[in-house]
């Protein structure tokens, strides 16, 4: 996997409706960073992700479509990168199966998110795993598979993230150390540059807060919005914080360094609470406005997008999913029958000592003579005949099936029936003889 550009790999799962911190904590740096020269990028709608929290199908319809286009409408282009979803492709599923096979449950128990639930549930006095879905406790595993099944070098994460990663790292090596190298081993990529964004009441930004701003709010809504933002009660003419301010940290994620520099002084300044919103609503509305245009275009046109989604996810499968996986399945032994059966029958000619051979010739008493050898092994030293039609009637008989008939007699000879035809040569066993003359047999 010597010279190939970095593949940087970004899962986004698909539930609710993306907002503001969305855009400015992932969507937007995302989307920024899939520009960047050497880097083959993979973007994908972890839909089968957001079963284990959201059970509400249409919802998980709607909210693949509305977060497809959302990135759609942001920049993202899928002519230069992968923009595909998870469950388009069969080979993340089996793959999943793979590497749960060698996924130590005791590193599962350990995840940020099942440890979390199950501590819910100890201080609760109730069962452990109450309310826990194995599809919960296989997250992880889950995640792996999105992240191996292209090889993916890098993976920008949150880092409630890292842990994951580390765990497909870990199951990516035991798969490895099994079945022979498939795997790269994947590094999380912390991006401490991106900001986190308040919410309306001021704490992080986030829909189990119910503090979001929609990022495709109509302008109406976005500026109502935009308007409900707890400030404090200072009068206009007051001088104003910008530190810790929800409405500065929301200006500043939009705006360039010199508008944020006008803007602190502005506050500084007594700005009215009234118009430093209206600057700030006007300042979002700003980038936003032709992003809304575009989402509103795709959201109206569902088979379009339905279209792209499965372009991109037939194209890698054919490239990288299907191939890998046929490797994968070979390397753990799902294997075509047939073939197994013809690589056993190599592996045993390879290992075979060469086939016997008999050898005549007169000494120097006059009698004929004939010695059966394999390699440079003798086996049997025949005794001496009187003609060689003789000599060759007893080779004749051994070659074709009377080895079955053959007996070592001790202090005598070997005999084939009643007659002596030759001595074992040392260190042989008359059942090695019989054993290579069957090979004769065999091959006749
Ligand atoms: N778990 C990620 C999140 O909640 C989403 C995700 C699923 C993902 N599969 C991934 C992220 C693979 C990176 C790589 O944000």
């Amino acid at each position: 996997m010597s010279q190939r550009p970095v593949r940087i790999l970004t899962g986004i799962t698909t539930s609710g409706t993306p907002h503001l911190g969305n855009y400015v904590g992932a969507i937007r740096p995302a989307i920024a960073a899939s520009r960047a020269p050497g880097t083959e990028s993979f973007y994908f709608l972890a839909d089968l992700h957001s079963l284990i929290k959201a059970q509400d199908p249409a919802r998980t319809q709607r909210s693949t479509l509305e977060i497809a286009a959302a990135w759609l409408a942001c920049g993202l282009d899928p002519d230069r990168v992968w923009f595909y979803r998870q469950s388009d492709i069969p080979e993340i599923t089996e793959l999943t199966w793979y590497l749960t096979c060698v996924a130590a449950k005791g590193i599962l128990n350990r995840a940020h998110a099942y440890k979390a639930a199950v501590d819910r549930n100890r201080a609760e006095g109730e069962d452990d795993d109450a309310g826990v879905t194995a599809g919960l406790f296989m997250y992880p595993v889950l995640m792996a598979a999105d992240i191996l099944v292209f090889n993916a070098d890098r993976v920008p994460v949150g880092r409630d993230q890292v842990q994951h990663i580390e765990m497909a790292r870990d199951f990516a090596q035991r798969f490895n150390h099994i079945y022979g190298e498939h795997f790269v081993l994947p590094e999380a990529v912390i991006d401490a540059n991106v900001a986190t964004l308040p919410g309306l009441d001021g704490r992080k930004m986030s829909k189990s807060y119910g503090n979001t701003i929609p990022l495709f709010a109509p302008q109406a809504e976005l500026r109502r919005l935009v308007f409900s933002i707890v400030t404090d009660s200072r009068a206009p003419g007051e001088p104003k914080d910008t530190e810790g301010s929800a409405l500065f940290q929301l200006y500043q994620a939009f705006a360039s360094e010199a508008e944020a520099g006008e803007m602190r002084a502005a506050f500084a300044g007594g700005i009215a609470w009234g118009d430093a919103k209206q600057a700030v609503f006007e300042r979002i509305d700003c980038e936003l406005a032709p992003l809304r245009e575009r989402y509103q275009a795709l959201i109206a046109d569902p088979a379009a997008i339905e279209a792209r989604l499965r372009e991109g996810a037939a194209k890698l499968r054919e490239k990288y999913a299907i191939p890998l996986l046929r490797k994968v399945r070979h390397a753990v032994g799902l294997r075509p029958l047939q073939t197994a059966l013809e690589a056993e029958r190599q592996d045993r000619a390879a290992a075979r000592p060469p086939l016997p051979v008999f050898k005549q010739y007169r000494e120097s008493d006059g009698r004929f003579h004939f010695k059966l050898v394999q390699g440079d092994r003798l086996l049997l030293q025949g005794v001496g005949f009187d003609s060689p039609r003789e000599a060759g009637q007893v080779i004749a008989r051994l070659k074709s099936g009377g080895a079955a008939e053959l007996r070592h007699v001790a202090d005598v000879g070997v005999h084939l029936g009643e007659t002596l035809i030759g001595h074992l040569a040392e260190g042989v066993a008359v059942e090695e003889i019989v054993e290579a003359l069957s090979r004769l047999v065999e091959e006749a």
